[in-house]
């Protein structure tokens, strides 16, 4: 990331299929906001395949990650089905909501 993002921070995980569903996605991902907000992060981010049902499960439903865009089309599955890759974002630090904001 370039000098304009160094306030956030963009994570990606996969846990290996034999130990899904065991709360390590979980754990991991709490970890990761823990060591984000130490060294003082404001934002995080990262991306899913929609079709991804834990991940959406897991990010957006337990973990309260905002859906911020689509990208229509943009993953092409093995089984040759098109999806969209989904961006997230987390805010940790809420005083980022008060900043001045150019959009
Ligand atoms: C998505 C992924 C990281 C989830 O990790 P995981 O260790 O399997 O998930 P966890 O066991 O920690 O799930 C924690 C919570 O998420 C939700 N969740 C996870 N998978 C779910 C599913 N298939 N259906 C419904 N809820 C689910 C549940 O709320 C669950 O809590 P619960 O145990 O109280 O029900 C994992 O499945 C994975 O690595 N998938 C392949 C790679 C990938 O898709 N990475 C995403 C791109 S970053």
């Amino acid at each position: 990331m370039g000098s304009k993002s160094k306030h956030v921070g963009t994570w990606g995980i996969a846990i290996h299929p034999e130990f899904q569903g065991q709360r390590l996605g979980l754990k991991i991902l709490r970890k990761i906001e823990e060591f984000a907000r130490d060294k003082g992060i404001k934002k995080l981010q990262a991306a899913y395949i929609s079709e991804n049902k834990s991940a959406e499960a897991l990010y957006v439903g337990k973990l309260k990650y905002d859906i911020e865009g689509r990208q229509r089309f943009s993953a092409l599955l093995k089984n040759g089905k098109y999806a969209d890759i989904v961006l997230i974002g987390k805010i940790l630090d809420k005083d980022l909501l008060k900043k001045d904001y150019e959009c």
